[in-house]
């Protein structure tokens, strides 16, 4: 089987830093053109400039997932150069931790807007082009959808993230529902949960979680390998991989599907 990704264009958002930029290369090295974006354009262009630097294909632009106006601007952009949209990864999200008690509706607002509202206008906007574009002529399939939602979108015991699972569980029920209704379009639509990712994401968490617990970062770290039966933290790239998959052939019969990649820390 065929699993390269040449010829296809890819647009991925938030893939400035972290499990984003790992997936936007593993997709260019894989072949595909990818339209890396990122709310700082610059960490986009970086990305971009990593991808092409390995004879990759890519380009980079500012995009901030919380305003339907540029998800759709971006999406036209690419129809115009490229024809097309076979896949989009909406990967940008943001988390910040606290008690029930002392959750602030800012607090609720930030992580709902960019985690649930940002992939509800990634998707529209990635639908909009692929439910009126031709088929593959190979898979038959008009497009892809892959949300990056999280474990903790399917284990809501979460201590601190109450509104971040709220966000996250959000991503899935919308992942089905879209998977739904796109698939006589020939659009597969599908959601992955990772466990704890060392990425600059985690790096704030644990601050947070050390100081919210009364422990140090060096004891929160060891919690999270604790609870995690394959004993490591999961690295961007476990995640970038099933991005890949997901993106690739081999995926092309699965939709409407929730991946877990967390070592075992959640199964489900
Ligand atoms: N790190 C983890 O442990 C973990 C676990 C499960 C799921 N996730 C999810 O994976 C995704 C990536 O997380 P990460 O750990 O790489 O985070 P990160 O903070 O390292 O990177 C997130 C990127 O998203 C960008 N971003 C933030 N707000 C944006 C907006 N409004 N529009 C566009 N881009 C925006 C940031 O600039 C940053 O480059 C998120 O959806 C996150 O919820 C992370």
């Amino acid at each position: 089987m065929d699993t390269s990704l040449i010829g296809k264009i890819f647009v991925i958002t938030g893939a400035g830093t972290g499990i984003g930029r790992a997936s936007a290369l593993a997709l260019g090295k894989a072949g595909a053109t990818v339209m890396v974006s990122d709310l700082k354009g610059d960490l986009a262009q970086g990305t971009a400039a990593m991808i092409v630097n390995t004879n990759g294909k890519a380009e980079g632009f500012q995009l901030d997932v919380t305003h339907s106006d540029q998800c759709n601007q971006l999406a036209r952009k690419v129809v115009e150069k490229f024809g097309r949209i076979d896949g989009w990864v909406n990967n940008a999200g943001v988390s910040s931790m606290n008690r029930l008690v002392d959750l602030t509706e800012s607090d609720w607002d930030f992580n709902m807007d960019v985690n649930a509202k940002g992939t509800f206008f990634g998707t529209q906007a990635a639908a909009r082009i692929m439910t009126i574009q031709d088929p593959d002529p190979n898979s038959g399939l008009r497009g892809k959808i892959i949300n990056i939602a999280s474990m903790a979108a399917k284990r809501g015991n979460a201590p601190f993230l109450a509104h971040y699972v709220a966000s996250k569980f959000a991503v899935l029920g919308f992942t089905q529902a879209v998977a739904g209704e796109l698939a006589e379009f020939g659009i597969t639509a599908n959601s992955i949960c990772p466990g704890y990712v060392a990425t600059s994401m985690q790096e704030r968490e644990l601050a947070w979680e050390a100081s919210l617990r009364g422990i140090s970062v060096d004891d929160v770290k060891k919690l999270y390998v604790a609870d995690t039966p394959l004993r490591r933290l999961e690295t961007a790239e476990d995640v970038a991989a099933i991005v890949l998959f997901l993106a690739s052939p081999l995926s092309d019969f699965i939709t409407g599907e929730a991946i877990n990649v967390n070592g075992g820390s959640f199964m489900d």
